[in-house]
């Protein structure tokens, strides 16, 4: 475990030759994100810093950009309005930073909840969450991969389930599209492998790059209340029994945003970023560099080897094929 007295030193040396200069958030609108670009601001570095999210939340992201604005007048702080279930509004915002940057140092992708409200698609015929949680984030990172390479030290931060990935997944269904085989369950064991799988194949083939699948743990965000019906009996249960526990045992915000940032820029994970004198971090194939970081609550690097060993021999072929036929019109 990585104490948050060593996370607090790491992240004290955050200045304006090692913070991420050019960062992108895909989901800093709330939650996890917003609480990282704070604490990310509050270091007094200069950065620029993207925003991507939906109309609903542009009067929220005022507020909150005047907010970093006041706290680090050095932050240059571009929002920009996309909805970002959506690929065809993925890969038109990602040509808008392809046309205004030469390198990206840092893209954070926070998107997604569980769908307890059942199936509900996009216009582009995705569900929703899946495409919040997969196929949009590999798509910003599939279309901002030029730019990250070009930077010094380039990292993708995901934010999900990484480290907790179950062997049990359908590979014959592989978006539960079939009539009764959806889940919210067997939505969550599936995006979670798919997500780690694909991630660490793009690890793998972009050595220069430190891939992130962190697992926050529970942070009291409101992310359990998202996609379902607030007058609903699962609803009704979940604010009885769940949200009670969230409210008790999450990690408090600020130890979140603060973990968060630690992911986003120390050297524990890859060898480049904040240096790191601690126990260095294992990637998902027991190495210290190249590849992709499962990382959890406590900053530890938690593999999973037994199942995910599994999981690549029998499923990773299919799920990068399977993903890039979904992205291929949008790439
Ligand atoms: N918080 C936890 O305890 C926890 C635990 C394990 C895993 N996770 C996962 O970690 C990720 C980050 O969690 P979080 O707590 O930061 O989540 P959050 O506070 O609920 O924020 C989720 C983000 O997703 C965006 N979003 C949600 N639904 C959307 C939709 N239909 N279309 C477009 N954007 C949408 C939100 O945008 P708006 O601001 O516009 O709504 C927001 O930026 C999520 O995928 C979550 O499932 C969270």
């Amino acid at each position: 475990m990585v104490s948050h007295t060593e996370i607090q030193a790491s992240n004290a040396l955050i200045n304006d030759a090692t913070a991420p200069r050019t960062a992108v958030f895909v989901g800093g609108t709330a939650g996890i994100g917003q609480l990282t670009i704070r604490a990310l601001v509050a270091t007094d570095a200069s950065v620029r810093i993207f925003i991507i999210g939906r109309k609903s939340a542009e009067e929220r992201m005022n507020v909150f950009i005047q907010e970093l604005r006041t706290t680090n007048p050095k932050a240059e702080i571009i929002w920009i309005e996309a909805e970002v279930s959506l690929l065809a509004e993925t890969k038109r915002v990602c040509a808008v930073i392809k046309g205004k940057e030469a390198h990206v140092d840092l893209l954070f992708l926070t998107t997604g909840y569980a769908p307890f409200g059942g199936r509900k698609e996009t216009t582009e015929g995705v569900e929703i969450a899946q495409s919040l949680e997969h196929y949009t984030r590999v798509l910003f990172i599939l279309h901002l991969l030029p730019l990250l390479e070009k930077a010094e030290a380039p990292r993708v931060v995901s934010v999900l389930s990484g480290g907790m990935e179950m062997a049990n997944i359908d590979l014959d269904d592989i978006d539960l599209k079939r009539p009764g085989n959806f889940n919210v369950m067997k939505a969550q064991t599936q995006y979670m492998a798919l997500h780690t799988m694909v991630l660490e194949k793009l690890a793998d083939q972009n050595p220069n790059v430190a891939f992130i699948h962190s697992w926050p743990g529970w942070v009291n965000t409101g992310n359990v209340k998202r996609g379902r019906d607030p007058n609903s009996f699962l609803s009704w249960l979940i604010w009885f029994t769940l949200e009670p526990l969230i409210w008790l045992f999450a990690t408090s915000d600020d130890v979140s945003a603060q973990m968060h940032l630690f992911q986003c820029t120390s050297a524990a994970f890859g060898g480049r970023g904040i240096p790191w004198n601690g126990k260095p971090g294992v990637t998902s194939l027991g190495k210290e560099t190249d590849g992709l970081f499962l990382v959890n609550k406590n900053c530890d690097c938690t593999p999973n080897a037994k199942v995910l060993a599994k999981l690549r021999e029998e499923a990773q072929g299919k799920i990068w094929d399977h993903t890039q036929d979904v992205l291929r019109p949008y790439l």
